[in-house]
């Protein structure tokens, strides 16, 4: 069941806020044929969003293909995902390519998967060598839109990802995909750097390939939500449970939040299951206060993983809390050494790319997730308390 406020995983049409525009432009693209860049922070909403693209391009006739990279180990377990997701969308059965193999063997055509769902993978079912089978693969989506004349759209979600496969990956991808037609890819992925890089740096793989299209900064608003359409959806929400939530509420709370999709939606989901216990019908600021550290005790998984990866290199921990304390960047350190101007330099920018935080001026910096500062600074209160409270 899906819980009121969903959170943690692609959410259904009805609970994704604000991207109305943004879908009819990448919907749009899609059918046309062209292929799309959707890259930004973790937990914004990349994949609730190409999900209901998918939906309403399936509705419109076309076929599609939805791959998640994150997870296979090898590129033969990526060409499975490509193979069973285009199957799919003939057989109606998810996990369709293993049909292919067992009829590819001799076995009989079942009621539930005949022999023209999985036809086209045959050939493929036999293929031994990883690399062919892969090649192979990339090639599938090619092969229905042929085979069919309708067209074929596949998202490869987590991209990144694929590169970890293998050094040429990349490249091979590049060359089956620009050769196909009927097709449109779309590419998502959260570490925006590595995207980035590989989609508009001369030399790199999927250099222009595909058209990027900002989702963070959407219409100018910060994560490219309108507050108004927050304001709607709250209201709605909340009063379909014959429950209020005035506008300065909705402020308050996007304020603590800054709007981030994820961190908005555990607070309202605390919030509002706060108030089915307590019996509440209308949001006060202390009911808010009780969800929001609900809400960044919830958080505190994710964010300690962001933390910890932060520690892999040497100033990056120490730039950060200097960010979430708002403190002068390049000054010494608490023991006097100086930290040295380049390696501050490397760690924002190296903050930055991994998308937890935005420069605003002349050595201004912010976290892109305010709550994530919060529990930045907490730390430091926590330490302090360990350092006064003598371990037992
Ligand atoms: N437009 C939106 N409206 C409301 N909530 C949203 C919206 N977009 C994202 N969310 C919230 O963020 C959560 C994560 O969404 P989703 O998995 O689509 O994001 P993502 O960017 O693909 O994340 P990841 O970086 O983990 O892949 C959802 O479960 C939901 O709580
Ligand atoms: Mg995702």
């Amino acid at each position: 069941m899906v819980p009121y406020f969903p959170v943690g995983g692609p959410v259904p049409a009805a609970d994704l806020v604000g991207r109305e525009s943004y879908l009819r432009r990448l919907v749009e693209r899609l059918e046309d044929g062209q292929h799309v860049l959707v890259a930004g922070p973790r937990r914004i909403g990349k994949t609730s969003i190409i999900l209901e693209a998918l939906r309403r391009l399936r509705r419109r006739g076309a076929y599609t293909a939805y791959v998640d990279c994150l997870g296979a180990t090898a590129i033969r377990g990526l060409g499975e995902r490509i193979a069973d997701a285009i199957l799919q969308n003939l057989s109606g059965v998810e996990r369709s390519f293993e049909h292919a193999r067992a009829i590819a063997a001799g076995m009989r055509p079942t009621v539930k998967v005949k022999y023209e769902h999985v036809e086209l993978a045959l050939q493929l079912a036999r293929e031994s060598s990883a690399q062919r089978f892969f090649e192979g693969a990339l090639d599938l989506p090619q092969a229905l839109a042929r085979k069919t004349g309708k067209r074929v759209v596949v998202v490869f979600d987590e991209f990144q990802a694929a590169g970890r496969l293998g050094p040429r990956v990349f490249d091979v991808m590049r060359t089956h995909v620009q050769a196909h037609r009927g097709t449109s890819y779309a590419f998502l992925g959260s570490e925006q750097g590595i995207l980035e890089e590989l989609f508009s740096a001369k030399g790199h793989a999927f250099y222009r390939f595909a058209v990027p299209l900002d989702l963070a900064d959407a219409g100018g608003h910060r994560f490219g939500i309108d507050p108004d359409d927050w304001l709607e959806y709250l209201r709605q929400k909340f009063a379909a449970k014959k429950m209020a939530i005035d506008d300065a509420s909705v402020d308050r709370l996007l304020d603590a939040t800054g709007g981030h999709p994820q961190d908005t939606m555990q607070v309202c989901a605390a919030l509002y299951y706060l108030m089915r216990d307590t019996g509440s019908r209308s949001v006060s600021a202390e009911l808010l206060e009780v969800a929001y550290e609900q809400a960044m005790r919830e958080l505190e998984r994710p964010f300690a993983l962001h933390w910890a990866e932060l520690g892999s290199h040497k100033y990056l921990q120490q730039v950060a809390k200097r960010i979430a304390h708002k403190a002068v960047l390049y000054a010494a350190d608490a023991e006097g050494d100086p930290v040295p101007r380049p390696e501050v330099l490397r760690a924002l920018a190296a903050l930055a790319e991994r998308g937890l935080a935005v420069k605003l001026g002349r050595g201004r910096y912010e976290f892109v997730e305010p709550m994530f500062g919060e529990y930045v600074r907490r730390l430091d209160e926590a330490s302090l308390v360990g350092a006064i409270v003598p371990a037992r």
